[in-house]
């Protein structure tokens, strides 16, 4: 009912307010000057602040004033001079007027407020339509990748193969021992486009799907990066939920960027833990350690890694290794499904 009045117009508001005031009014005259009704006069200035524009406002409060002395006219209230008959009406306009005043300051820092609110929860929606996109963005990119130039890459390497084949048949094996070489180039490229693919598109991210996607990133980052990388689990995960685990993974990925970007690591350990109530993910180096200098007011990594963490109702902390370098955690309850 409330929303209904605050929709309709603002001459329909007012009209209501200024029916208000002179019902008040006529109110006033009829019970006398014995019972006072000036806190009455309030409610249509308020109703006004509410549902009208601020010039509204000031008319009806100043109508209040008029109205007020005409009915105190009318009753015949006696004064003890024509000094204090004024006082007492300049008194009760200005009160009318402040009562207004005091009306559109709270409203105005209301919807100030409110205004503050929603673009927050706009940000927040930003945010995470955000992440969605460049997490789809980065899965098409893995899928194309994998099934389009893996397989073009394993088909280029089969045909490396049997011509390799064919010139060792002919004894030209000069030209077979090169045939070999772009053989095996080409069973690298695959191995790394394989590699590229399975960070972008991690596979099967469920419940045992994490523990194997983890594992298999730390198997490629020590393949493809100076860098020895270790993982271990502990106890059953509870990420059951793709979008979790796919959280936990991203997580994973860009503490170990930052590890070997920043950090200049030469080892990384990955450690998921899970119990009933919770599942921990920490990403420790033996870097140079973590420290907050102006970079880290330019980079989007961690902000992103602490939203993830906040989205799934977790707690993120990257902090000093109590022997060296930087440990990323961060925690997630498993029971609640968000
Ligand atoms: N493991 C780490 N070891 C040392 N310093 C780190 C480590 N992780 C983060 N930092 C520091 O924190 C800063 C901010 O990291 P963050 O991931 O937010 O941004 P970035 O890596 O610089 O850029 P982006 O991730 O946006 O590409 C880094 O510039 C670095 O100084
Ligand atoms: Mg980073």
């Amino acid at each position: 009912m409330f929303r209904s009045l605050i929709r309709q117009s603002l001459t329909l508001a007012f009209i209501e307010a200024l029916t208000l005031l002179f019902a008040i009014s006529w109110l006033d005259l009829v019970t006398g000057h014995q019972v006072s009704l000036v806190l009455f006069y309030t409610a249509p200035i308020v109703f006004a602040v509410w549902l009208c524009d601020n010039k509204s406002v000031f008319v009806i409060a100043g109508l209040a004033g008029v109205l007020w002395s005409w009915a105190d006219l009318i009753i015949g209230n006696s004064y003890s001079s024509g000094t204090v008959q004024a006082w007492e009406l300049a008194i009760r306009f200005a009160f009318f007027f402040l009562v207004g005043v005091a009306g559109i300051a709270m409203r105005e820092q209301q919807r100030a407020s409110n205004a503050r609110i929603s673009l927050l929860e706009h940000t927040q929606r930003l945010e995470k339509q955000i992440i969605e996109v460049s997490e789809y963005e980065r899965q098409r990119i893995g899928r194309d990748l994998h099934d389009g130039l893996c397989q073009f890459l394993a088909a280029i390497g089969c045909a490396a193969t049997s011509l390799k084949i064919d010139l060792k048949e002919q004894r030209l094996d000069k030209f077979a021992a090169e045939a070999s070489e772009i053989e095996k180039l080409l069973s690298e490229s695959v191995e790394q486009a394989r590699d590229l693919s399975h960070g972008l598109v991690p596979v099967q991210l469920d419940e045992a799907g994490l523990r194997a996607a983890l594992q298999e990133l730390a198997a490629s980052t020590s393949r493809l990066l100076p860098v020895e990388c270790t993982f271990e689990s502990a106890g059953q995960n509870g990420a059951g939920q793709m979008g979790k685990a796919t959280h936990l993974y991203r997580i994973a990925q860009e503490a170990i960027h930052n590890a070997t970007k920043h950090g200049k690591a030469r080892k990384i350990d990955i450690r998921l833990s899970a119990n009933a109530s919770a599942m921990s993910l920490s990403i420790a180096d033996d870097g140079i350690g973590f420290s907050r200098n102006e970079n880290a007011m330019n980079g989007v990594g961690i902000s992103i890694m602490r939203y993830r963490a906040n989205i799934m109702g977790g707690e993120f902390a990257i902090e000093a290794g109590a022997s060296g370098g930087t440990i990323v955690s961060c925690t997630i309850p498993t029971g609640a499904a968000r």
